[in-house]
């Protein structure tokens, strides 16, 4: 493919990892256990009882690393602090030896000519604040913005874009509603008292990024196209309680400073239970973003569906009386999801139309594909399926773009192959193939389809 799609001048193209799914060296240089550690180890929560220990050895390997990122063109890489390597308790002091690792890194990226993008928090809590309640405890939410002060301090001279959290929606639903993700917790309801936290978190974190000199500041949100699955009215209706669950819960009170009503009994019960709430919150959430951060990978399609639980939370977050009917007619990616490009179009210009001028610049901070990667005996990956995922929904950013969306940028997920959580080492997002057993990095042909693509811009 030679015919790349074209951006406006100053587009940041990227890619993206996190912490625990590149780092491993789990218990080098002070760094504490996390609730992803302890969840690895909790039989059946993970495929193959794969764990982070060693995961991509980016801790050692990440000069490597940046190399290839150097290679690839990249405008910008977003990577994410470990809390538990940086402040091992959760509490109180700074671990020396591990913000040294970030301050390396930082460094070694500009050395290179790469803007870094920080994730404070990608789902990994030190496990010592999860004894003490996890984000269904408020305190946990003041304790994140001593940490980001911590990190601030450190590299905000450096880094000029920020991100608060990412995808809070699996942090509080599957982590404490179904369990699928650490801490495993399947409580229901009381995961909206984490979603709270969590905003509450990230609010209290923007004016600490403020003070320490950030240029932008901004959270990343796994925003869903949520289609119905007919034009009947129930279905309509089971779209609308979708979007309010997987969208507005986050989208409303971050970009209106209110929460989202529901014409839905249950769910307008559960949206004003006010008792984790306190004057003022809503303010401390709505603090004007840089931009807002878009992790998409596929749409759900959804008709309207009986209630299987008396709690609509605890078991899938899904049951709440809509289902995914999925997308028979499209392509599957190695993760069962369907293909379908043109909705991250629908999806920005949805928001455009609901939020207008309160829509903050966008950048697309995730999106890519698992596919079934088989590298040929000379080392190449031909993952042409991964290209023309990629291929098609950059030219989908492309149409939201000319459709008048700012959007600023756009990162793959991801650099590396890496540990997929609950499915740990099964599914392959990377550019670049990692052999776990030499941890030798291959590039895939999706690698030099994006360097060409990044040139082609001129
Ligand atoms: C997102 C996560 C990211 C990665 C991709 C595939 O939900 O933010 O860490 O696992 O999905």
């Amino acid at each position: 493919m030679s015919d790349f799609p074209s951006f406006p001048p100053g587009f940041v193209f990227g890619a993206a990892t996190a912490a625990f799914q590149i780092e491993g060296a789990a218990d080098e240089d002070g760094r504490g256990p996390s609730i992803w550690d302890t969840f690895a180890r909790r039989p059946g929560a993970i495929v193959g009882g794969d764990t982070g220990d060693v995961a991509c050895d980016h801790y050692h390997r990440y000069r490597e690393d940046i190399a290839l990122l150097k290679e690839l063109g990249v405008g910008s890489y977003r990577f994410s602090v470990s809390w538990a390597r940086v402040q091992p308790t959760g509490a109180g002091s700074g671990n020396k030896a591990g913000l040294d690792f970030y301050d390396r890194l930082v460094d070694g990226l500009l050395e290179a000519g790469i803007e870094p993008a920080v994730t404070l928090y990608h789902w990994d809590l030190p496990q010592e604040l999860e004894d003490k309640g996890g984000w269904r405890h408020r305190d946990t939410a003041y304790r994140f913005a001593d940490y980001t002060r911590l990190v601030a301090d450190s590299l905000a001279d450096r880094v000029p874009r920020w991100i608060t959290l990412n995808e809070p929606w699996c942090s509080a639903f599957l982590g404490y509603a179904n369990g699928l993700h650490a801490p495993g917790a399947r409580e229901g309801t009381p995961a909206l008292a984490a979603a709270h936290h969590l905003l509450l978190g990230h609010g209290l974190a923007l004016p600490v990024l403020r003070d320490a000199g950030v240029r932008e500041a901004g959270i990343a949100l796994n925003l869903d196209r949520v289609v119905p699955a007919t034009s009947g009215p129930r279905d309509v209706a089971a779209a609308l309680r979708a979007e309010t669950q997987r969208n507005l819960i986050w989208t409303e009170p971050l970009l209106k400073g209110r929460y989202p009503e529901s014409e839905d009994d249950t769910w307008a019960e559960l949206l004003h239970d006010r008792s984790f709430r306190r004057a003022g919150d809503l303010d401390v959430i709505s603090a004007p973003l840089d931009f807002l951060g878009i992790n998409y990978y596929t749409p759900s399609v959804v008709r309207d569906a009986p209630y299987r639980d008396p709690d609509p939370l605890t078991r899938q977050a899904d049951d709440n009386r809509f289902e995914g009917i999925g997308m028979p007619q499209a392509r599957h990616t190695a993760m069962d999801w369907p293909v379908a490009p043109h909705t991250l179009r629908e999806l920005l210009a949805g928001l455009k139309e609901r939020y207008g001028d309160a829509l903050p610049p966008v950048h697309i901070t995730e999106n890519g594909s698992a596919e079934h990667d088989l590298p040929e005996p000379d080392g190449t990956v031909r993952d042409t399926d991964r290209i023309s995922y990629l291929d098609g929904h950059l030219r989908s950013v492309a149409a939201a773009l000319a459709d008048g969306v700012d959007v600023r940028g756009y990162y793959v997920w991801s650099l590396l192959d890496n540990f997929e959580w609950a499915y740990g080492y099964s599914k392959r997002f990377g550019l670049v193939y990692v052999d776990y057993a030499t941890q030798r990095r291959l590039p895939k042909d999706s690698y030099h389809w994006y360097r060409e693509l990044i040139a082609a811009q001129g």
